[in-house]
């Protein structure tokens, strides 16, 4: 499934700008400490989380997880917030998890790692993700005769009485796609083409209605296991396509006070990160991603997260760490037998933009909604960093937006994936030999289909390196070269 793309597709190039000297990097605020709470930083640079698809297939750190991090360590950045893990103890594929005790082993040798990688200078958060099943786009004969509950509505769409389920479902199997549409529910129909998807608001499931109780306990022993491994803090992952962004969003219709007017959309969020911190105490960095907007038909914007900031910083929230967009309700349409990808449609998009763009670009489309955001949270006496990022690639930029307020934090992720020693190279002055991202999203791509993600302009080079690590099919290394 390809990506979504702006049909203007007016053709973008990042470019380096005027990188600073040494001394001047010395004196920037990007290059600035920033402590607040437990958060201590030595600059404000971020690698915000990228799942790299490197865990084993019971997700658990391997060699390959520790490569990928030591080698964002090596740069020194700020912070690293490691991929999106499981806070539940089911098979996630090759997804990290730390949904039990056993997991906290391997979590405390990567930690270590990276604290050596990286000097001690890089602070190193991990995100914690609950998510919903889904399932892949089935074969439709397959999905007729074997998975589809015969209901009322497809025996009385037969019109015979007493028919027996085989002659509905030969029946149903026969029928062209645009009557099969009207015959099926819009939820079967959408089961068929894009693979059965549950949402928060499904509460004839008892495990969907059960969520307000059984999150906030999972969530709290995810965070006291990320504190047993050594994290600095934990980044509640309340952004994108996944469980509670779904409870945040105006899409959200639940009855049963979690869902509905904005105060009870934010019950459960608020909920788990008091739980979360009555496990890991006040001296453990604690915040969330959020999305600035949703970037969907119906879904919230900088109304809602405005008033959904101001909850979490009056909560106690330690950051707020603002992206946009990647939901699955304007997904395109998966392949038959693989599973919809919350990146492909619009809001996948605003997400990950990409250099074909529109007049606006892909560089820093969250800036704008971050300074506001900002600006009202200061405004009502919270000094909560915010953290930024989306097609940030060059120092100008970056200091930019601490400069003018947008946030505190600058976040760099294909662009620290891009190289990973832009930290270190811009600090020492050395900007004009930094590799910038070209955002043409080859990463995301492998990312979607679950491949090892790495990027373009890397993956083939020395190849005959001795020792490096490659991918199944040996023909892209797995890390940049130093
Ligand atoms: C390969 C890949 C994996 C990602 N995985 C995550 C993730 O696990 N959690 C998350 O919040 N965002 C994830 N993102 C989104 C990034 O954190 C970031 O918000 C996005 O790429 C935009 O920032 P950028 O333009 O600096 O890359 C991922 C992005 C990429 C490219
Ligand atoms: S593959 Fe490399 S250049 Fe392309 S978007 Fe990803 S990090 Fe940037």
């Amino acid at each position: 499934m390809s990506l979504w793309r702006p049909p203007e597709r007016i053709r973008h190039l990042p470019e380096g700008g005027h990188w600073p000297t040494a001394a001047e990097a010395h004196a920037s605020r990007l290059f600035s400490p920033i402590a607040y709470g437990p958060l201590t930083l030595a600059q404000r640079t971020w690698i915000p989380a990228m799942v790299p698809w490197r865990a084993s297939d019971d997700g658990s750190v391997t060699p390959r997880v520790i490569e990928w991090y030591e080698r964002f360590a090596l740069g020194r950045p700020g912070a690293i917030v490691l991929e999106a893990t499981g806070i539940r103890d089911v098979p996630s594929g090759p997804l990290l998890r730390i949904g039990d005790d056993r997991f906290i082993a391997g979590l405390r040798k990567l930690v270590e790692r990276i604290r050596v990688a990286s000097g001690g200078q890089t602070r190193l958060f991990i995100q914690l993700i609950d998510f919903l099943p889904i399932r892949r786009r089935p074969d439709p004969a397959r999905f007729i005769c074997e998975f589809l509950v015969l209901t009322e509505r497809h025996r009385q769409a037969f019109g015979a009485p007493g028919a027996d389920d085989a002659e509905i479902r030969a029946w149903l199997n026969a029928l062209p796609h645009a009557e099969l549409a009207r015959v099926l529910s819009p939820r079967e129909f959408e089961a068929l083409e894009f693979g059965a998807r549950e949402r928060v608001t499904d509460v004839e499931l008892a495990h969907i209605a059960a969520l307000p109780q059984s999150l906030p306990p999972l969530f709290a022993a995810a965070a006291r296991r990320a504190r047993l491994a050594g994290f600095d803090g934990t980044e509640l992952h309340y952004a994108h396509a996944y469980t509670m962004a779904s409870f945040l969003s105006p899409l959200n219709t639940r009855t049963d006070g979690y869902g509905g007017s904005a105060e009870h959309r934010l019950r459960l969020p608020l909920e788990v990160y008091r739980r979360v911190r009555a496990e890991v105490g006040s001296d453990f960095a604690l915040g969330c991603r959020l999305l600035a907007e949703e970037c969907i038909v119906g879904g919230g914007g900088l109304e809602d997260s405005t008033r959904f900031a101001l909850a979490f910083a009056g909560a106690g929230m330690d950051f707020l760490s603002l992206s946009r967009g990647g939901k699955f309700e304007d997904a395109g349409q998966p392949k038959m037998g693989e599973a919809a990808y919350p990146y492909t449609g619009r809001s996948g998009y605003e997400c990950m933009p990409s250099y074909y763009s529109d007049a606006r670009g892909p560089f820093g489309r969250n800036v704008a909604p971050a300074q506001s955001l900002r600006q009202i949270l200061r405004t009502q006496g919270f000094e909560t960093p915010i953290v930024v990022s989306g097609g940030i690639h060059n120092f100008e930029q970056a200091e930019s937006v601490l400069v003018d307020g947008a946030a505190d934090i600058v976040g760099l992720a294909r662009q620290a994936l891009a190289d990973p020693d832009w930290f270190a190279k811009v600090k020492a002055g050395r900007g004009t030999d930094v590799r910038l991202c070209r955002y043409t999203n080859y990463c995301e791509a492998l990312d979607q289909r679950h491949r090892e993600v790495t990027c373009e302009l890397w993956d083939r080079e020395r190849l005959d390196e001795p020792g490096i690590a490659r991918s199944a099919d040996g023909k892209r290394r797995l890390s940049a070269p130093r």
